[in-house]
């Protein structure tokens, strides 16, 4: 019943059916519908550029900077970063599925055991106190963001991949719904007001990207240099709403990141990329 309910507050507010066995798959399947009934000509599978596949004009200055990515410098920091050993003596490599290849599509994903939602950041941090380091700060880009910024570089072309099953998985999936839909913030907006209802559309000087596609490309590099991750994305956008977020790496960012990760499932990954 709970789940129904959020359903109606949620994706319901979209317009479609009425939908009462609301499930991840049909909320994205209704999602999409609601992206291409408003925009036939713009392919579901543009929006991994955001909201670039808008604006042809941007998106020709973007397929120029990708020619030559002004951030390439960070990437080599970042492989080095990945091919240093821990002090176990073992590498990154060693401790993640299918040596960190191919995997981002991945995450996150639900940990049973740990009853929680696990991003690859974790899975990274995990891998380094299991091996004598401490953990990283989600967020930094000097450490997670440097050398996640190389490491998902291994996973391009990879087709995103959540999967939520079981009851657990599913309330981990719920609450991340339900932080993309509340209106909070002395502007009373969601997230989905911006990325849903108003993907497309200029607001004050900047277009808007669609949530589908926005979880395949990350970190991103703003202006070229300025690396961002995507849940710091998540503090700043929560931010120019005027709300005060929970940090990079809890329990609330991490439940967003899953649901808002499942959105994308189907969608190629490719990282990094210039956003303006
Ligand atoms: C006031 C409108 C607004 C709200 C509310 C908002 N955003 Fe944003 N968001 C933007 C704008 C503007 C940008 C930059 C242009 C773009 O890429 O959409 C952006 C960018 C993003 C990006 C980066 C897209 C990319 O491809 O680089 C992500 C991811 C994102 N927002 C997620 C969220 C999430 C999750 C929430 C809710 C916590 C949220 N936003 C709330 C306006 C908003």
């Amino acid at each position: 019943m709970k789940k129904a309910i959020l359903g109606l507050i949620g994706l319901g507010l979209l317009g479609g059916a009425v939908n009462v066995m609301a499930s991840p798959e049909s909320d994205r399947q209704e999602m999409i519908k609601y992206y291409t009934t408003k925009y036939p000509n713009i392919k579901i599978d543009d929006y991994v550029y955001g909201a670039l596949a808008f604006d042809a004009d941007s998106k020709a200055q973007y397929d120029a900077i990708m020619e030559f990515p002004p951030y390439e410098s960070v990437l080599e920091k970042g492989k080095k970063m990945w091919e240093t050993p821990l002090k176990s003596g073992k590498t990154y490599a060693d401790c993640l599925p299918n040596g960190g290849k191919n995997i981002a599509g991945n995450y996150p994903y639900f940990d049973e055991k740990a009853g929680k939602v696990v991003t690859l950041i974790d899975a990274i941090n995990a891998c380094r106190v299991a091996n004598g380091e401490q953990a990283y700060k989600p967020g930094d880009k000097a450490t997670t963001g440097t050398l996640t910024a190389y490491m998902r570089t291994l996973s391009d072309g990879m087709l995103m991949n959540i999967k939520v099953e079981g009851p657990k998985a599913l309330d981990a999936y719920e609450d991340g719904k339900k932080t993309f839909f509340s209106r909070a913030g002395q502007l009373n907006f969601s997230c989905a007001t911006c990325h849903v209802q108003n993907a497309g559309v200029r607001l004050r000087s900047e277009l808007i990207s669609p949530a589908v596609g926005h979880t395949v490309h990350w970190p991103v590099f703003r202006g070229g240099d300025n690396l961002v991750e995507l849940q710091t994305r998540y503090v700043g956008c929560f931010k120019s709403v005027r709300h005060i977020s929970a940090p990079a790496g809890s329990e609330k960012l991490n439940n967003l990141e899953y649901f808002h990760s499942y959105l994308s499932n189907g969608l190629p990954m490719k990282a990094s990329v210039f956003r303006k």
